[in-house]
């Protein structure tokens, strides 16, 4: 038996952490702060970690085949040049919804990318309900919006076999699943696979394993659980030192370590005091399983 032992990596807090995604080449774990509107790359050698601050809160980062990124800012996808520190717009959605900010996303194996929209926070989970859709952005910058009356838009990934499309919607409480057509890129027959046990609380950000078990960050719950969507099972528990675990995906040797996004932002100073590392990334090792690689935007 593996021992599985969690690590805080970096010092730096993020009000909001999200969106880790590993990058192979620069041997780093990009990663944004939604609410201090920063994307973020840790240097897992130097463990020197880089920023640039944008203008309005970014909610995702993601590979781009030409190299550089491509985030969710604010209602927009957009160009991230890393060198030159500087965005360019590529697509506005939800032009009708001015409360609404872009939440998680995620290339599919296609190099599409699937984003969510939530309203505006009052505080952390509290927020006008059904506001949010969820779009993507093809290769050739066109959009499609697959559904609309989404309350928090949060975690997604595809089956090992590419035939399934798995979703969070977080107030739902619960993980669903789309049959998925890689060729269009359409998503179909919604069904619930995973019912949240209580003590987990808000199923935020997913990621899945080379065994087709799916990995769920749970906000306010302090810890990753691995399920099994075949089963609706939930089949371990990771605990971490801090509540507000936001997000989880796979990466360094092999993509063996399962790195955890957190946040402080909704915590009071005495909530604080008790949790100092909130808002940090976490490594967890010995897991005995491993991740896949993030997929690049085709655009
Ligand atoms: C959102 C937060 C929200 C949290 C819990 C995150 O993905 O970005 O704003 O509070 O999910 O639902
Ligand atoms: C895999 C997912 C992976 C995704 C990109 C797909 O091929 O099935 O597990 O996360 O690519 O992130
Ligand atoms: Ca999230």
């Amino acid at each position: 038996m593996s021992s599985v032992k969690v690590e805080c990596v970096m010092k730096e807090n993020c009000k909001l952490g999200e969106s880790p995604v590993w990058e192979e080449k620069e041997n780093s774990l990009l990663f944004v702060d939604i609410t201090g509107k920063k994307v973020n790359r840790w240097n897992s050698l130097t463990k020197e970690v880089q920023s640039v601050s944008v203008d309005a809160p970014v909610s995702s980062v993601s590979l781009r085949k030409s190299g550089d990124y491509i985030i969710t800012l604010g209602t927009q996808f957009a160009a991230l040049n890393w060198k030159k520190k500087s965005v360019t717009t590529i697509i506005h959605i939800d032009q009708d919804k001015s409360n609404n900010r872009f939440n998680d996303a995620k290339v599919d194996p296609a190099g599409r990318l699937f984003a969510g929209t939530m309203a505006e926070e009052i505080r952390p989970a509290v927020l006008e309900r059904h506001q949010g859709s969820l779009y993507t952005l093809f290769p050739d910058h066109s959009v499609v919006k697959h559904f609309d009356k989404v309350d928090i838009s949060n975690g997604l990934d595809w089956s090992l076999d590419h035939r399934t499309f798995f979703y969070i919607d977080s107030l739902s409480y619960s993980v669903d699943a789309f049959d998925y057509d890689l060729q269009t890129g359409k998503i179909s027959n919604r069904r619930g696979v995973y019912k949240m046990e209580k003590e987990d609380s808000i199923p935020d950000g997913m990621c899945i394993d080379t065994e087709g078990k799916l990995w769920v960050a749970c906000y306010d719950g302090g810890r990753v659980i691995r399920i099994d969507p075949e089963t609706g099972k939930r089949i371990q528990i990771v605990k971490l030192p801090v509540d507000k675990t936001t997000s989880c995906s796979f990466g360094g040797n092999d993509y063996s370590e399962l790195y955890v996004t957190s946040a402080y932002l909704g915590m009071d100073e005495a909530w604080l005091s008790r949790q100092p590392q909130a808002g940090s990334i976490f490594k967890i090792t010995g897991l005995g399983v491993k991740g896949v690689p993030p997929n690049s935007y085709a655009g």
